[in-house]
């Protein structure tokens, strides 16, 4: 396929009337709203990636013994559009989202989308579905690429055959209650996440059905969000559920969690490191354990803690919850290193601010 792949165009025959439409952005939530049209592109060892199109989203047919539905050899990605102050669109360092969806294909043995057909089937997307753009402060369309072992067969190995596919939601903040300042978030002692050498840095399902039981169990303690530990020593901190986490002390420096293979490496986490530093704040990426975290927030040397992705944004952490204790941070709101970055990153991907790195690509 050459370099600039040409999707072939089938609309929606009967696409959702704009009157139902704009009253569903009034409050979409996150992912439950969906556009009109999907993207497909297939791959088959004898044919490569093949057939891209965008064409009315639809339910999918396929057999029960698609190796996906048994062994989950699945990745995706999550990246998003916005609407611009100027009213065009654009989308926010779908580059890095390509250049990971490839890692996550070699290391679930799948074979590696060229970055361009990547991009393109999202950039096709996007245009036709622009409309559904919700226009709130945090509207945004929500792009949801995957792949699946579509290989009809039960001997385990890696699939002949995948489909590739785009899904766009519209969505708002992701968090239910909105207007709550700060998460709670829960500190499991009985699940892992990842350990060296298996899948933690790839974006596959596996590791979201793995992280389920513990997400269930932060949620019966009443947090938002389950934070894990390293699988080796149960003690170092790495990162929530769905979002990589930064801790902010006293002396105005920054930390996270370092790239060691069994954390996602996070887009956002990247975007923030660059912005901090820009602004001339220390950013460290080191290991941080749990009892060093308690004890920096009960001497007051941590004053804020914020977690960070695509679909949570940048979201304040308030109070820590574990089977050993909980204890606040800073007061149990938002602190001000986190709603400046915050507002930096917004106004960036809103196109308010100057884009010095070339982060986003306008579309319309
Ligand atoms: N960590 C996990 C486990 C995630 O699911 C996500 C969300 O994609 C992130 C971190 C943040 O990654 P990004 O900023 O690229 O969305
Ligand atoms: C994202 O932020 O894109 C994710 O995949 C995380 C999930 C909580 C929706």
């Amino acid at each position: 396929m050459t370099s600039s792949p040409v999707f072939a165009f089938e609309p929606h025959a009967s696409p959702v009337p704009a009157s139902e439409r704009d009253a569903a952005l009034l409050d979409p939530g996150f992912g439950q709203v969906f556009t009109d049209h999907m993207a497909v592109i297939r791959y088959s060892r004898e044919r490569g990636w093949h057939e891209p199109a965008v064409r009315a989203r639809a339910p999918l047919t396929m057999d029960p013994a698609s190796a996906v539905l048994h062994y989950a050899q699945e990745i995706f990605e999550g990246l998003k559009a916005y609407r611009l102050a100027d009213g065009g669109v654009a989308l926010f360092r779908a580059d890095a989202n390509a250049r990971r969806f490839r890692g996550s294909a070699r290391r679930l043995a799948m074979p590696e989308l060229p970055e361009e057909l990547f991009l393109e089937s999202c950039r096709a997307l996007v245009r036709t579905d622009a409309d559904w753009i919700p226009s709130g402060p945090d509207g945004a369309l929500y792009l949801r690429p995957f792949a699946i072992a579509s290989e009809v067969f039960l001997g385990v190995k890696p699939s002949a055959d995948y489909l590739y596919m785009v899904i766009a939601s519209s969505v708002g903040a992701y968090w239910k209650k909105g207007a709550a300042p700060a998460i709670s978030i829960w500190v499991s002692q009985t699940y892992t996440r990842a350990a060296g050498g298996g899948t933690g840095e790839a974006k596959c399902g596996g590791n979201y059905a793995a992280s389920l039981a513990a997400q269930a169990e932060a949620m019966r303690q009443g947090c938002e969000q389950v934070v894990f530990l390293d699988a080796v020593e149960r003690r170092w901190v790495e990162e929530l559920g769905g979002m990589n986490i930064f801790f902010v002390f006293d002396d105005g420096s920054l930390l996270t969690p370092p790239l060691t293979g069994t954390i996602l490496p996070g887009i956002t986490r990247d975007s923030l490191i660059a912005l901090a530093r820009g602004r001339g704040l220390v950013v460290r990426e080191e290991p941080y354990a749990f009892d060093q975290w308690r004890s920096d927030a009960a001497s007051g040397r941590l004053r804020e803690v914020f977690a960070c992705g695509t679909a949570a944004v940048v979201t304040p952490v308030g109070t820590v919850k574990s089977g050993g204790g909980d204890f606040e941070i800073g007061g149990g709101g938002p602190g001000q290193t986190t709603q400046a970055l915050r507002a930096a990153l917004v106004d960036l991907q809103r196109g308010a601010a100057p884009d010095p790195h070339g982060w986003l690509e306008r579309l319309t």
